[in-house]
């Protein structure tokens, strides 16, 4: 299904059988914990338990919208869900079909990106198509086209279980516009993550990324590789949501057009740049080098 971020791939949070479908279709591994999709505040006691101010004032402020939260789990969640962690990830999506979807459904839907594991998230149901469609099941799988995400990043995460609120990644809700409202809060987001499945290596296309400092810097990557008869092109930044919206979308295009090297120009770490960085970075990881 289409969110705001990126295509989810959803099952019923409470179907021990379609939350295993996950699995197999994302090739992910089980200990990985799933956010559970909802389309009213009210549902946070159904799935959360000793609910701070916090996470009440959060929702009030960024839901729907590009946030996970992560609580203490109501007992009744599966483990499966929730990789048997005692908490478990929730979020409001701000995306009307999304919202119609788990309007209409009544209930919590568990959804992880709708890519292969380790792939780069979907921002398009073509890109859906190309990533998981093999694995689908035509008689009882459906892939809801809604248009282009509109962010284009996967949200931010914030651990409200930890004495002050932890960001486990950033997203289009920044880090100042949470503390904003909560008061400060721990960014791991700059360093290694501590959320499962946050691997170092990730969102990684086949092409090696490079992360220019500069114009000048990619310039002379640029001509570095080409006397090298490889296939570079260097990706640079325009206004950051732009950026964000369509990066998972390049970096995909690059590897349709075989290139060898896509390098970027690294943007300003500021507002949803952040998040672009850190995405980049885990891409320039994961590459073939
Ligand atoms: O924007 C998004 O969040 C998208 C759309 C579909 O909503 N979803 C998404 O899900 O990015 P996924 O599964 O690709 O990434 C969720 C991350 C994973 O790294 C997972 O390990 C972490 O959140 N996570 C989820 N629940 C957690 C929990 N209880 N404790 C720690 N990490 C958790
Ligand atoms: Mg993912």
């Amino acid at each position: 299904m289409p969110t705001e971020t990126v295509y989810g791939l959803g099952a019923a949070a409470r179907d021990e059988s379609a939350v295993a479908r996950i699995f197999s279709v994302k090739g992910r591994p089980p200990n990985h914990p799933l956010i559970v999709h909802i389309s009213d505040s009210g549902a946070l006691d159904d799935w959360g338990r000793e609910l701070s101010d916090s996470a009440r004032e959060l929702a009030a402020a960024f839901w729907p919208g590009p946030l996970t939260m992560l609580v203490w789990r109501h007992p009744s969640v599966l483990d499966a869900v929730t990789g048997g962690r005692d908490s478990v990830g929730l979020r409001m999506p701000d995306h009307p079909v999304a919202l119609e979807i788990l309007h209409v459904f009544g209930d919590g839907v568990a959804a992880p990106s709708a890519n292969r594991f380790g792939a780069v998230s979907p921002t398009r149901a073509e890109h859906v198509v190309a990533d998981i469609g093999a694995w689908l099941d035509p008689s009882r799988d459906v892939i809801i086209d809604g248009g282009a995400c509109a962010v284009g990043l996967e949200s931010t995460i914030v651990d409200l279980t930890t004495d002050r609120p932890t960001i486990l990644r950033p997203g289009a809700v920044t880090a100042e516009s949470i503390e904003a409202v909560v008061g400060p809060v721990q960014r791991t987001d700059k360093g290694p993550s501590r959320a499962p499945g946050m691997l170092a290596a990730h969102y990684a296309p086949a092409c090696e990324v490079i992360v220019a400092t500069d114009a000048a810097h990619a310039e002379h990557l640029l001509f570095e590789r080409r006397s090298a008869l490889q296939r570079a092109e260097v990706l640079s930044v325009e206004d950051l949501d732009t950026f964000a919206r369509d990066l998972y979308a390049r970096l995909r295009g690059a590897d349709e057009r075989g290139l060898d090297t896509l390098i970027v120009i690294v943007p300003p770490s500021e507002g949803i740049g952040v998040a672009i960085i850190d995405r980049l970075l885990r891409a320039a990881t994961g590459s073939a080098r």
